[in-house]
């Protein structure tokens, strides 16, 4: 089985992920009344397991919605204690480096991982633990939030592999890392 480590997120124009008070409703500032996906179902459907920051854990649980995966999501944390009773189960607690994690998971069949949370997805770069991204861009300059990349020990390259314009306002761009 092939080990993959994927994002698949949005930014703003300026490379936002979230707004300067945290806030993602820009989001969903384009009309989507056909609810369409971009792509985010067959993408899903694909991988065996999320990899997810503490934050982002705790964005998705304050939605309020029922639990949107279906796959095992796995929450990186060294202050969090325990995973909430009402998401065991579905949700397991991981610390150690990302190597090790990629070990553990590995071990338990899971390889082809989602990597979601920003902080996150810089760790897994600065590794070069990240083999493809697709990002969508939202037409937006926040002015401002959280940014998607910082600085890199060294340079990375991606091969665009496809692109595809949603909603006539929305790009998504699909890379792979060139290896
Ligand atoms: N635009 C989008 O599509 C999108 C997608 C996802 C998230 N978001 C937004 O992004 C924001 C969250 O991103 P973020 O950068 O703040 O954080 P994040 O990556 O979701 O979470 C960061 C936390 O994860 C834990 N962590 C990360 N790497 C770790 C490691 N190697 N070992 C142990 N723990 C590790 C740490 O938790 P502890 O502090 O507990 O140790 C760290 O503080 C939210 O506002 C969310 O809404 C946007």
């Amino acid at each position: 089985m092939k080990k993959k480590n994927s994002v698949f997120i949005a930014t703003s124009i300026d490379g936002y992920i979230s707004d300067k008070n945290g806030g993602i409703d820009w989001l969903y500032s384009i009309p989507n009344p056909a609810h369409i996906d971009m792509g985010y179902a067959a993408f899903i459907q694909g991988i065996d397991a999320l990899v997810m920051g503490r934050k982002t854990f705790e964005t998705v649980l304050g939605f309020e919605v029922d639990w949107p995966y279906e796959k095992p999501v796995f929450v990186l944390s060294n202050t969090l204690k325990a995973i909430p009773a009402s998401h065991k189960g579905k949700a397991f607690l991981l610390k150690g480096s990302l190597r090790e994690i990629l070990t553990q998971l590995h071990a338990k069949g899971l390889f082809s991982l989602y990597i979601d949370g920003g902080s996150t997805i810089r760790g897994f770069l600065k590794e070069d633990l990240i083999d493809e991204m697709i990002l969508t861009s939202i037409p937006v300059l926040l002015g401002g939030g959280a940014s998607l990349f910082t600085a890199l020990p060294h340079q990375l390259e991606f091969e665009l592999i496809g692109s595809n314009t949603y909603l006539d306002q929305i790009t998504q761009h699909h890379y792979r890392r060139k290896r």
